[in-house]
């Protein structure tokens, strides 16, 4: 099996971009540590990341098609995007919400989430460690 773990946008910019919220690890950092741990437990990882809503649509059906399951940081579109919802549900895509960041603990407009109800669950505020925990929930489910 393999667990697809898609990123959305600006998390490219993960290591520089506001450190003091994100902290200092890259997303190549996150993609490193989540290869080891996947290689440990005899499972291949997707690794993916855009700016692009569309991209992350697509990437939700293919997963969704192989009946992969899915790691989902979907960065600000988790609080804007009906879209993201819409292709979870259709393509009945098994999916964890993840964000570095506590959003319950920030601006109020980060208190809602768009994913949330359909995802199977949440992961929130632990840093990188956010990926490793819901990789832990995956693998316990496989
Ligand atoms: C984020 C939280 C979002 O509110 C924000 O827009 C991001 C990153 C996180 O991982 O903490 O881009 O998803």
């Amino acid at each position: 099996p393999a667990v697809h773990v898609l990123n959305g946008p600006n998390l490219n910019l993960l290591g520089k971009r506001e450190p003091a919220i994100y902290g200092t690890a890259t997303l190549d950092d996150i993609r490193t540590e989540l290869d080891q741990r996947c290689k440990a437990r005899g499972v291949d990882l997707v690794f993916r990341q855009s700016n692009f809503e569309g991209d992350l649509i697509t990437w939700i059906q293919e997963a969704g098609a192989a009946r992969a399951p899915v790691i989902l940081n979907p960065g600000a579109l988790t609080h804007t995007s009906i879209a993201l919802y819409d292709a979870i549900k259709g393509a009945e895509a098994s999916v964890i919400e993840v964000h570095l960041s506590n959003i319950h603990a920030r601006e109020s407009f980060r208190h809602h989430s768009y994913v949330s109800p359909a995802a199977r669950g949440i992961i929130a505020g632990f840093g990188p460690l956010s990926y490793f925990l819901a990789l832990e929930a995956v693998l316990a489910s496989i």
